[in-house]
């Protein structure tokens, strides 16, 4: 599992904790940005991110502003981008469950670094379970089907 990493300034600080457990877990990540604390648009890296999950260029995305509002409301323009945000332990083990989530967001400014880490190991280590979900999953990709087709 390769994950995309990207954060606006309001997530820096998180962003480097999350990395560092990545590495800590042995799973590969591609920061996307932002560098540093100086204040920037979420839009920008959440684009980048979920470019890349969208693309199938890789398995899955973390994001990270200062509510996670912003970053999940960019990455859920994308088609095939399933985005959750999860700034507790149960939503982000039924994104997986359920949902097959395949960026997870989280707020900077709203979950502690500790919990923060326990989210994603959970989301990281926890497989989608198939079966009834799958039917619910196609009927999104119908959605967008026809979206792309015929717009609204
Ligand atoms: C930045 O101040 C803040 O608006 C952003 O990080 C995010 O919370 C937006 O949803």
């Amino acid at each position: 599992m390769t994950i995309a990493i990207g954060c606006d300034h309001a997530g820096f600080e998180l962003k480097k904790e999350i990395i560092s457990l990545l590495d800590d877990l042995h799973i590969e990540c591609i920061d996307y940005g932002t560098e540093g604390p100086q204040s920037v648009d979420y839009p920008d890296f959440g684009e980048k991110v979920s470019e890349a999950v969208s693309s199938g260029k890789l398995d899955k995305g973390i994001l990270i502003c200062g509510t996670g509002i912003g970053m999940s409301i960019v990455a859920n323009k994308f088609p095939n981008v399933r985005a959750s945000l999860c700034n507790e332990l149960f939503t982000a083990k039924m994104s997986r469950l359920h949902n097959d989530a395949n960026i997870l967001v989280l707020g900077g400014r709203i979950v502690g670094k500790d919990l923060a880490k326990e989210i994603v190991r959970i989301w990281v280590s926890t497989n989608f379970e198939g079966e009834r979900h799958c039917a619910r999953l196609k009927k999104i990709t119908l959605i967008e089907d026809r979206l792309k087709k015929h717009g609204f």
